[in-house]
This record gives structure tokens, sequence and C-alpha cells, in this order.
């Protein structure tokens, strides 16, 4: 196995916890931050939207780094649009092909120039790991925009503020994760930080291949919250406040076959949202592929697009508490 693979596979699973200020910190794994921080994160982001809504210069000749090494629309542009927002400038590329990567150049380099280049850095990277190595060769803190399918800490972030919008709690709620649950980084970072707030009951509804990890269960299980697996969305849905469904997470499967097994095997649509409770609310990172069918769209209680619109003011967030210009 190459060098920069063994290392990346190395300080995968290596957590730092941060302390409470998050000033200078690098944010990389939902399970660095303890439930005071998520708390801190989610008010400073109600913050952030009269800030959209009335302007700052809070970042002014601050520059943030956008080094996407996967495909990306929602959180490379809300990373961008929230530094922007926020007063400040953006470098950075949105295809690695176009840079000296396709020259040869490692990870660690790009990583080196880019800190020379910004202030703050957000990576995202098809390897799992990629975000704690490109960590430890930046001299400027950096944020995990998603690696392989091992964490996304800041959809967390605007999956639980969407969730507190919408429920106005998430005590006490029973919140199903579906769909692509093995190769899914979004519900991987989410159930870990759902295990912070009390009296959460976890559905992971997914076919048999495609259930969550066992170290993802194994961390859950350390949290003393209820988990429940289920196959069949049609059984669970009537028990549920928040339904978060996935996309089949086609480039990470081994094969072919390995997809087109479980491709498509539910489709939440109008019938199977006919089961669910009349406040229930439907949540997904997008981009949703044929796991939500079109007509649900008019449902009032789908709620993906808010939520997409809801990375702006929590990244602006992270980048201004990280930068340490908000208390
Ligand atoms: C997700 C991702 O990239 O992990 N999308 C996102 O960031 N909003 C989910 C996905 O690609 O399925």
């Amino acid at each position: 196995m190459p060098y920069e693979r063994r290392l990346f596979k190395k300080l995968c699973f290596q957590h730092i916890t941060i302390l409470m200020s998050l000033k200078g910190k690098n944010i990389i794994s939902i399970e660095d931050f303890s439930r005071e921080e998520l708390d801190k994160v989610l008010s400073v982001s109600e913050k952030m939207i009269s800030f959209i809504e009335n302007g700052t210069s809070l970042c002014k000749g601050k520059i943030l780094a956008t080094l996407f090494f996967e495909p990306s629309t929602r959180t490379r542009m809300s990373f961008e649009s929230a530094m922007l927002r926020l007063g400040g400038n953006i470098v950075g590329f949105a295809d690695a092909k176009a840079t000296s990567v396709k020259k040869g150049e490692i990870l660690t380099d790009t990583i080196r120039m880019a800190a020379a280049y910004s202030d703050i850095i957000t990576v995202r990277h098809p390897s799992e790991g990629a975000a704690r190595v490109s960590a430890n060769a930046s001299d400027v803190p950096v944020i995990n925009a998603g690696d392989g399918g091992h964490q996304h800490p800041t959809q967390t972030i605007l999956d639980l503020f969407t969730i507190m919008k919408e429920k106005g709690k998430i005590e006490g709620l029973n919140i199903g994760l579906f769909g692509d649950l093995k190769y899914g980084r979004t519900v991987h970072s989410l159930a870990y930080a759902l295990s912070l707030f009390e009296g959460v009951k976890i559905y992971c509804i997914s076919p048999e291949q495609l259930r969550m990890p066992k170290y993802v269960l194994k961390n859950l299980a350390k949290k003393n919250i209820q988990v429940i697996e289920e196959s069949k969305i049609e059984k669970a849905i009537p028990n549920l406040d928040v339904v978060y469904a996935t996309r089949i997470q086609k480039e990470r499967f081994g094969s072919e076959k390995e997809y087109l097994d479980v491709k498509s095997s539910t489709i939440i649509d109008k019938k199977v949202m006919s089961l669910a409770k009349k406040d229930m609310i439907l949540m997904h990172p997008l981009p949703r592929v044929d796991e939500i069918s079109y007509e649900v769209d008019s449902d009032p209680r789908a709620v993906y697009f808010k939520q997409a619109a809801y990375g702006v003011p929590t990244r602006m967030a992270l980048i201004a508490l990280v930068l340490g210009l908000v208390e």
C-alpha cells in the first residue's frame, strides 16, 4: 500500500478532542465536538441569519481555500457563499484534474501551498482520513468537507440546525436514518451527534447489505441511546418525527453488481408519506437520485431544499468561530 494511503488509514479513526473555543481548531470529525460546542455553533448559526439579511464585513481581508478532490454542488457553493457573505474572499478548485495533482503532486504538498495562500482551508477528498492528513500538513485550520465514506461534520451541523428550526428541539425525537448507511458519511456523523441529545431514538433503516457499520453502532452503544435496526421504511415511518433519507453511494461500491443488487430497493413516494405523522419532517443531504420521488417535493413535510439553504449560516458560523472572529 503506498505511503499516502497507509497514513490516511492510520489517521482516519484518530480523534482529537477540541476545547470549548473553536478558534484555530481543525474540524475533522463530529466526534471532536462536545455537546456544548455543538450548541454554541447552532446558536452562532442563528446569529448568522441576521448577518445575511443585514450584511457584515466580519471576515474582511480573510481568505478561505476550497479544495474539492471529489464532486460537490451544495457543500462547496455554500462554503464559498458563507465566506463571501462574511465579507471575505475565496480561492480554490472544484476539479483537482485542473491542478498539479494531475502532474502527480501529493495531497500534503497541495495543502501546504493552500495554507500559504489562505487563512482557512476546507477540503473534500475520496479517501477516508484525508482530512486529518491535511490538517497535519497545514499551518492554518482545516475543515473536513467529506472524506470518503468516513465523516461529513459540517453537513451534520446543518442537519442539526434544520431539525432545531423545523421541530424546535432535538431531544426526545424518533429519528430514522434511511438508505445507504454503510457508505454514507453524512449518517455516520449525524448518528454520533444525535447520540449527544437526551432521549433520541435512532432507527437505522436499510437493506441488509447497507447496514450501519459496526464501528458506528459501537460508538452509539457507548452513548446509551436506543438504536433500532429495520429493513422496511413502511414499517418504521409511522413512529418517526424525522426521516433522513440518503443516496446509494454508487461511487463507493466494490462492484457494479453490488450496486445493482440494492439500487432503488425502496423509494419514498406519496404512498409512503401517507403513513407518516402529520408533523414528521423529511430530510436529505442531497443530491437525491431516486430515493425520494419528485411528487413528494410539494409536501410541506419535505424540507430538504430548506435544509441545503441552512448550509450557509451554519458554515458562516463555523468559519467565524474557527477564525476567532465571534465568541
Ligand atoms: C453528501 C455527501 O457528499 O456526502 N452530499 C452533501 O454534501 N450535501 C451526500 C451524497 O453525496 O450522497
